[in-house]
Formats: structure tokens, C-alpha cells, sequence
């Protein structure tokens, strides 16, 4: 079938929740990505910030397939070593005290909420405008976008209060009694790239540990070392009571989690929170694999000296175009006068993948291996084309 056929099957078949750019992407090496009909692309969006090792990373595919050939799934009820191993290595790189594996970014969210609620026996969660923490209903109230709140109102729970980004005292005001936590991105991804004032988390931590409110940090997008340290939140030098992650962490393969510190963690038992597949022994294999090559690859080395490089780059193009260039590591924004779409097809076309957010903010999160030979290639790409 040729890729107008394939795509006439989701048309007629699937429920419509996308827009797709009209590619049907078929393999992928390193940074590149090729599709069905062999056009080859440079991909500077990895998959929206998941990619973290590119295509087909050759311990990354030699891990999930070491492992699906001794077991892919087993279900929470019993233990697999990849799983147990992973948890060790994490919390004693990441100085949390305990884990629970999810599948996405949104499910570690719910169960977040879930647990600051629990812990603190409050109903309340303060969360930004232009944040995004996914679409189930809990992580949909705390996402601070009326648009996609608005068809689902009724059935959103009450308690959930949007308040400005980066703005301080909009968060104290918005502070009750029955304030159980505050959910956070260190950068706001789909959001446009946000980037808070260097004082703006410290200052969420004093007010949390000041009230007894739960500070959780969503690093679904800002995590494993997208923005140049392994969890963002580290470049604020906080300490969150949870951290949320999915995305990069297996390289590729569904997974989330939640890691906390032992106060909050302990207010779960069992039957509070569960899932059928998080924390399957062939996700886990992957997760291992990520974080090995992660030190034998140097990968935040990588991502800082390109991403520094990159952001460099952006801002010596001189285009009335363009408003502001701003990023952290590798997850870059260049945000524009206008609408950003129509300059996303045209790099499509001229063989790059990106992605435009909030309307005017062109995205680039890259695979964290990408070289910068690559960004030149991209950079003079972009100077043409906008
Ligand atoms: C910061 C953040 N949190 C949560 C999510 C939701 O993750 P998922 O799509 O895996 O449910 C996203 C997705 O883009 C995100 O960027």
C-alpha cells in the first residue's frame, strides 16, 4: 500500500483524537528516520522528547531482545529482576526512596495526585497555565488549558486550581487549608518551551515544606537528561517530595513512574494504586539499557556541549521572523511572530521533523546523541527556509 492508501485507513478506521503530519515513517538509524516511499528525515522532535538514544541503538535492541526471548510480561504479582535492578539504580542516582512503575507520563501523574492526596488527606492540587500533565481526568484539571479542559468540565474533579506560570504570588493566593499539592513542570514543554525564573521552584519548595503541601515535580519532558542533567529539577537545586517521568526513560518502549520520598511513599498500601503492565520485565531490560548507555556514552555531556551549541546557533540567525530563542539542553523553542505550522511542513519537506507548540513556538527535542554537524545541517535548513 502506498502511504495516501495507509493513510485512508486511519481516516476511515480510527477515532479521530490526531493530526499527523502526512508521513508514514518506517525505519530509523541514529538521528535519522526514513519513510515508507524512502525519503529520509533528520528527526528533531524524537518521537515528542522520547527518542532519547535515536533509532535503533544497538544495546537498546540487543537489550529488549535478549529479554522478550526469556519474558515480555508477567504482571504485578510477581518479580522480575530487571525491574528490581532498575529501582536500585535510579533511586541511588537520584536520591529518592522509593518507585512505582507506571506507562505514561499521564498515569504517573494520577497516581502522583493520588498519592499527595492520600498522604496529606487533603483534595486541593495547584497546578500552571499552559502546563500539561496529560489527559486522564485528574491530570486533565491539573493541565492549564482551557481548550482541552472545556467538552469535559462536568466530569472534571473539583479542587484543581490553574494559576499562572512563574508567578509566585499567584501560587501563594491560590493556597488553602486544603491544599494538598503543588504539580509543576521544572520547563514547560508544550507549554512553549517556558523556561521559570532561577528562583521560581526554590521558592515552590520553602512554601510546600511551610504548609505541609506535597511539591511534585512532572519531569515527563524535562527528564532523563533532556535538559542537560539527568532530571531537571536539579538545575534549580530542589528537592521534590515526588518526581514524575516517562517518555525518555525507555528509550522508546511505554513506561512511566513516580519516585518519591519515603514520608510521602509510606501513605500508599497496598491496594491504593496498581497497573497491569508497569514495570514489566521487558520495559525494565530497556530502562537499564537507556541509563548504561547514558554512562558509557557520556550522553549529558553530549546533550549540554550540542545543546549550548545549538541554542548558539538559533540566535545568531537574524530573521525579523522570529521573537525569542530559549532552551535548556536539547529541549529548545524558537518562538515566532506568527503561527509556526506552515514552517513545520516546509522543513518537513526539505527533510527534518519538527513540531510546533503554543501556536508559535517551533520545538526541537532531538534525539540526545545528535551530533553538531547535524544542528549545522538543521541550522541551514532553518536560515532558508524561514
Ligand atoms: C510534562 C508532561 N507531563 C505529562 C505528559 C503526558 O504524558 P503521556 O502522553 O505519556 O501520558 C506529557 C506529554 O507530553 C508532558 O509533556
Amino acid at each position: 500500500m502506498n502511504t495516501r492508501e495507509l493513510i485512508k485507513i486511519e481516516d476511515d478506521y480510527f477515532i479521530n483524537t490526531f493530526t499527523r503530519q502526512p508521513v508514514v515513517l518506517d525505519h530509523g538509524e541514529g538521528v535519522r528516520v526514513t519513510d515508507i516511499d524512502g525519503n529520509e528525515y533528520l528527526d528533531m522532535f524524537a518521537g515528542i522528547a522520547v527518542n532519547a538514544l535515536g533509532h535503533n541503538h544497538p544495546k537498546l535492541v540487543k537489550a529488549i531482545q535478549n529479554q522478550a526471548e526469556k519474558l515480555i510480561h508477567i504482571s504485578s504479582i510477581y518479580y522480575n529482576e530487571p525491574a528490581l535492578v532498575y529501582a536500585k539504580k535510579l533511586i541511588d542516582k537520584t536520591g529518592f526512596d522509593r518507585i512505582f512503575y507506571a506507562n505514561s507520563g499521564a498515569e504517573a501523574n494520577e497516581g502522583a495526585i493520588k498519592l499527595a492526596i492520600k498522604y496529606t488527606g487533603k483534595s486541593e492540587v495547584i497546578s500552571a497555565v499552559e502546563s500539561f500533565h496529560g489527559r486522564t481526568s485528574m491530570t486533565l484539571a491539573a493541565t492549564g488549558h482551557a481548550d482541552y479542559q472545556e467538552p469535559f468540565r462536568a466530569i472534571l474533579p473539583d479542587g484543581f486550581i490553574n494559576v499562572e506560570y512563574n508567578n509566585i504570588e499567584a501560587l501563594k493566593e491560590a493556597i488553602t487549608q486544603n491544599t494538598a499539592a503543588i504539580i509543576v513542570e521544572p520547563i514547560q514543554g508544550e507549554g512553549g518551551v517556558n523556561i521559570p525564573d532561577i528562583g521560581y521552584l526554590k521558592e515552590i519548595e520553602k512554601i510546600c515544606h511551610e504548609n505541609n503541601i506535597v511539591f511534585i515535580v512532572d519531569e515527563v519532558q524535562t527528564g532523563f537528561g533532556r535538559c542537560g542533567a539527568l532530571f531537571a529539577h536539579e538545575l534549580f537545586d530542589v528537592k521534590p517530595d515526588i518526581m514524575t517521568m516517562a517518555k525518555g526513560i525507555g528509550g522508546g518502549v511505554p513506561m512511566g513512574g513516580i519516585l518519591a520520598t519515603e514520608k510521602v511513599a509510606s501513605a500508599f498500601v497496598p491496594g491504593d494504586h496498581g497497573t497491569t503492565f508497569g514495570g514489566g520485565p521487558l520495559v525494565c531490560a530497556a530502562a537499564n539499557a537507556v541509563l548504561d548507555v547514558f554512562e558509557d556514552e557520556n550522553i549529558l555531556e553530549n546533550v549540554n556541549e550540542v545543546g549550548e551549541y545549538f541554542i548558539g546557533e538559533l540566535k545568531k540567525l537574524d530573521k525579523d521572523i522570529i521573537a525569542d530563542v530559549r532552551g535548556k539542553g536539547l529541549m529548545v523553542g524558537v518562538e515566532l511572530i506568527k503561527p509556526g505550522a506552515e514552517y513545520v511542513d516546509k522543513l518537513r519537506e526539505a527533510g527534518f521533523l519538527i513540531n510546533c507548540t503554543a501556536d508559535k513556538v517551533l520545538r526541537f527535542v532531538p534525539p540526545l546523541i545528535i551530533t553538531k554537524d547535524d544542528i549545522d545541517e538543521f541550522i541551514k535548513a532553518l536560515d532558508e527556509i524561514l
